[in-house]
């Protein structure tokens, strides 16, 4: 694969799979558009992201690693398909992309229903819950209490804590519960907890209506106020949900500086839900903006942390070993302006791939970059590579046909950048089309996917095309995509910019290609995998 020249070329590459040479259209298909019924099982139901067995999932909670597993517990609604009285349902990995679902782990209580979380390894046993030398794994979450709601007070959001003595199995609700009252602050929930090692305690960040409060605790018992942060800062055209506080190295140097994820719905770049993020220090009371970073803000209002519609509440999981040293990050795939409505039945809701995360400065602008686990390259079952292109129009790229699109990953780098759009175009032979690209005359990165198939279940699922701008334009761009049978991930220029998004296609994708205006372009280093995950 590697002898081929590197040349100009290509008007379009057509990936032809299992059926051979098809119309971009084509009407003589024998594919037949599947019921409601059995739409989940056969069609929707994810090939490897997690999906709760049955009913409803949103956040992802009280991530933490242990022993060689994965916990992901998750806002889970077990009796119904759509957003209800909120548990913690649980699931668990050896390898971060197979997981396997656990008994519910956190019911609702007289407290109240069990809101958005996390959980930390007390190794020390600060909370003294620990016994006979076993290390505690506490639970930090919100309670959410109905009556109080249905009752117009505004104190009905507090925080719980629990723990566990079995690895995350089994959890005991602490005994005088809540641990924080309400203040009298309507939107006061989704406590985030972190070790902070230089002044030895516990440090919660707190979403509170349109801002966030730290607190600190030498015990994860009782916690004290220490500051607050952001009322003036980025993206307010919604509330504050889900932060996230976490040091980090900037790539390749031994500065360490802080960031802070911050989710907010609605008023996401491209609509309803979405997770912006800061960044600068931490010293155990004040977070504080870095200056360039600030300056940053004053040019973009809000950084975000993935421009498509579908990835929130993402926060990332605690106790990954030093040697490890990674800070992985797991979203929510989907968006409140439709979440409920998808066209899923038995379940609803998909958890992101998860990712590592990056800080990476350049030309004094800080950026996060995302990319998939490497753990999901261990499922690589087919892997066709083609270091540069020169191919005619509608050459087809595969002697092999039999590549799966809804198991896939896909990288590519167009290097010879013009002044043009470049599109990557997924679709059937129903005439569903997923469009994903670049528009270097306007500067964005963009997903469409106005005609991937069952759109108009909600209004709000797509109104208009995703885009996300970008500064200069290209001269070259790499690109990773990540795809399941409706979802997919895309991560220009190594995560600096990442579009997750959903789509119901009438039947799966079996084809895709590269098009643009431009008379020749080069395509380079083009892997197309399918994974194979059991
Ligand atoms: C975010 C969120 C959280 C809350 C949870 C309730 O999606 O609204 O703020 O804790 O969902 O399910």
């Amino acid at each position: 694969m590697r002898t081929i020249k590197r040349t100009f070329i290509i008007v379009v590459i057509t990936l032809i799979t299992t059926f051979g040479c098809k119309e971009y259209k084509g009407s003589e298909t024998e594919t037949s558009i599947v019921s409601a019924e059995n739409l989940d099982e056969e069609f929707y139901r994810p090939n490897y992201h997690f999906t709760p067995k049955a009913n409803w999932m949103n956040d992802p909670n009280g991530m933490f690693y242990l022993n060689g597993t994965y916990h992901l517990y998750f806002q889970h609604y077990p009796e119904g398909n759509v957003w209800g009285p909120m548990h913690w349902g649980h699931a668990t990995s050896k390898d971060l992309i197979q997981w396997e679902e656990q008994p519910i782990a956190l019911y609702p209580d007289e407290l109240g229903l069990i809101f958005s979380g996390s959980a930390v390894v007390d190794k020390d046993n600060t909370s003294g819950f620990g016994k006979d030398g076993v290390t505690p794994v506490v639970a930090i979450y919100t309670y959410h209490n109905m009556d109080g709601e249905k009752a117009g007070d505004i104190d009905f959001q507090t925080q719980g804590i629990a723990y566990s003595l079995d690895e995350g199995m089994t959890w005991t609700k602490y005994s005088d519960n809540p641990v924080i009252k309400n203040p009298g602050i309507k939107d006061f929930r989704d406590p985030k907890v972190i070790w902070h090692n230089q002044t030895n305690k516990w440090i919660m960040s707190l979403a509170a209506g349109n801002k966030i409060m730290f607190y600190s605790s030498a015990n994860l018992i009782d916690w004290t106020l220490q500051s607050e942060f952001g009322a003036d800062k980025g993206e307010h055209g919604g509330v504050w949900e889900c932060p996230d506080l976490f040091p980090i190295k900037v790539e390749g140097t031994d500065e360490e500086i802080w960031v802070l994820l911050v989710s907010i719905n609605p008023s996401g770049p491209n609509g309803g839900s979405a997770t912006q993020y800061f960044i600068g220090d931490f010293n155990g009371q004040n977070f504080t903006l870095d200056w360039a970073f600030a300056n940053q803000l004053k040019r973009e209002n809000a950084v975000w942390l993935d421009y498509g519609r579908d990835n929130y509440a993402g926060v990332t999981w605690s106790n990954i070993p030093e040697d490890d040293g990674r800070r992985l990050f797991i979203g929510w795939m989907s968006n409140w302006d439709y979440a409920r409505d998808v066209p899923t039945y038995k379940w609803r809701s998909t958890m992101t791939i998860p990712r590592t995360l990056k800080l990476k400065k350049q030309n004094n602008d800080y950026y996060i970059a995302s990319k998939p686990v490497a753990e999901l390259n261990n499922f690589v079952e087919k892997n066709i590579e083609k270091e540069a292109l020169s191919i005619e129009t509608q050459h087809s790229l595969l002697e092999d046909k039999n590549v799966d699109l809804s198991k896939a990953k896909l990288s590519f780098t167009l290097s010879q950048l013009k002044n043009f759009m470049y599109s990557v175009k997924f679709y059937n032979t129903l005439g569903d089309t997923l469009t994903i690209g670049l528009d270097n005359a306007n500067k964005t990165f963009f997903i469409d996917r106005r005609q991937s198939g069952k759109v108009d279940f909600s209004k709000k699922f797509a109104p208009k095309i995703s885009t996300a701008s970008y500064t200069a334009q290209l001269k070259a761009v790499n690109i990773d995509i990540v795809l399941d049978k409706t979802s997919v991930e895309v991560f220009y220029n190594n995560g600096m910019y990442v579009m997750t998004e959903l789509f119901f296609p009438n039947a799966p994708f079996d084809d895709f290609s590269i098009v643009s205006e431009d008379q020749s372009f080069l395509i380079d280093d083009l892997k197309i995998e399918t994974l194979k995950i059991p």
